[in-house]
């Protein structure tokens, strides 16, 4: 959120902003799951001022990337399906994608 309100490359330069994904902001959901300073956690949780700077953003490498941070889970989703691996609530949800 961060980068997103001032992308700029490493020469102060604007650039587009970083595709990432997310959802709950809870820590519920895993969508804004990526590498952070080298170590998979959920950026929703993820507070700026206590992370060792410069902050190192990756994508998660167990699955295929789409666009910058942002990877198809697909398959993990999938097998959650298959399982039922969820506990129903009033049925509604979003995914977000900020692109
Ligand atoms: S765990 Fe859902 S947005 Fe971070």
């Amino acid at each position: 959120m961060e980068i997103q309100k001032n992308p700029v490359n490493t020469q102060g330069e604007k650039v587009r902003s970083v595709a990432w994904e997310y959802n709950c902001l809870e820590e519920v959901c895993g969508a804004c799951s990526m590498k952070i300073n080298g170590k998979v956690r959920q950026a929703c949780s993820a507070l700026v001022d206590r992370l060792e700077q410069p902050i190192i953003l990756e994508p998660m490498e167990t699955f295929p990337v789409e666009k910058d941070l942002v990877v198809n889970r697909e398959r993990m989703l999938s097998a959650l399906k298959k399982i039922k691996g969820w506990i129903p609530i009033d049925g509604t949800y979003f995914m977000g994608l900020i692109v």
